[in-house]
């Protein structure tokens, strides 16, 4: 997979939208049948998203369906799955057995079409449902579609009942913080990138900028944008800085210079294992 470091969601039933985020800059757009689409205007995104599809990729184009649980589902694939989608973005799974019936309805559009098998991918919002809280570590087994791995803030809390997601300091309650974490884990247990949520306040970029930059120091690889606006910082913030990669390479360097050696030090502080990963993930990252 190319890096996906920006994800903009565009409403799927706006033609001025969907012109906007193809020249926003984002690494792929989430053309979204659902949330942000009233019930009643979903046949129309549908439409414009399969036109979408056969126009110029200058960013990769997903689509976000609705929720297999709903009769929009087979319909939205039907509509897009012929004109090849980079990827799908599945909302609300209960687990990866939802993605095992995904890859399904979506293997059979592909032959239909036909499409090389496979080459659509997903990413499931695994966080939305109460029982997915139980299943997070089911993703390994999952499907090969899968190629990274997002949660939600808004969808879990109004499922259970909760009337915030954030306490008053503007912290996220528990509930959030520990679905975060687990979708971080959930997605380094499968083996895929965990992108970061939406910041929905999309006129206070300095908020994003930090939000985005704490959530790259805890394991996320990328993160989701709902304003054009956001797209540059989040590219920025997903980009190693020139420091991050020079102290990287040092790190590389020193170890490969000493084989065999354990641990090592470098600028008064110990380096092991876990120092070398890290500085491997920082240069793949770099590109
Ligand atoms: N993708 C593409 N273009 C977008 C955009 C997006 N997500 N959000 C805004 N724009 C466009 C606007 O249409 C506007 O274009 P115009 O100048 O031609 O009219 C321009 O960017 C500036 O927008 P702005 O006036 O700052 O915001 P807004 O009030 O029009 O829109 C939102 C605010 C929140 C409604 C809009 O950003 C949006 O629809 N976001 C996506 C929501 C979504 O998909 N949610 C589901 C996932 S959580
Ligand atoms: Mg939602």
């Amino acid at each position: 997979m190319s890096r996906l470091r920006s994800f903009l969601f565009v409403p799927g039933d706006s033609e001025n939208k969907l012109a906007k985020g193809l020249g926003s800059g984002a690494d792929a757009l989430i053309i979204d049948l659902e949330d942000a689409v009233a019930e009643s205007a979903k046949p129309a995104a549908r439409g414009l998203a399969a036109e979408a599809l056969k126009g110029p990729r200058p960013a990769e184009l997903w689509v976000r369906i609705n929720p297999l649980t709903t009769a929009h589902a087979a319909a939205d694939l039907k509509a897009v799955v012929h004109a090849a989608p980079d990827g799908i973005v599945i909302p609300k799974p209960d687990s990866a057995a939802d993605l095992a019936r995904l890859d399904g309805l979506i293997g059979a559009l592909e032959a239909e079409a036909g499409l090389p098998p496979g080459r659509i991918r997903v990413m499931p919002v695994a966080t939305e449902t109460p029982a997915s809280v139980f299943s997070l570590g089911s993703y390994t087994a999952a499907t090969p579609r899968l190629a990274a791995l997002t949660w939600g803030a808004e969808d879990l809390p109004a499922a259970v009942g909760a009337s915030v997601n954030r306490m008053p300091d503007g912290q996220y309650t528990d509930l959030c913080r520990i679905v975060r974490s687990l979708a971080i884990a959930a997605a380094a247990n499968a083996g895929v990138p965990a992108i970061e949520t939406v910041y929905p306040a999309f006129r206070d970029l300095a908020g994003l900028r930090a939000y985005a930059a704490q959530g790259r120091a805890e394991g996320f690889t990328g993160m989701m944008a709902i304003h054009p606006d956001q797209v540059a910082v989040i590219g920025e913030v997903f980009t190693p800085s020139p420091a991050e990669i020079a102290h990287a390479r040092a790190v590389v360097d020193l170890f490969a210079a000493n084989p065999g050696a354990g641990t090592l030090a470098l600028d008064g502080k110990m380096l092991d294992l876990p120092h070398l990963k890290q500085a491997m993930r920082v240069l793949n990252a770099a590109g």
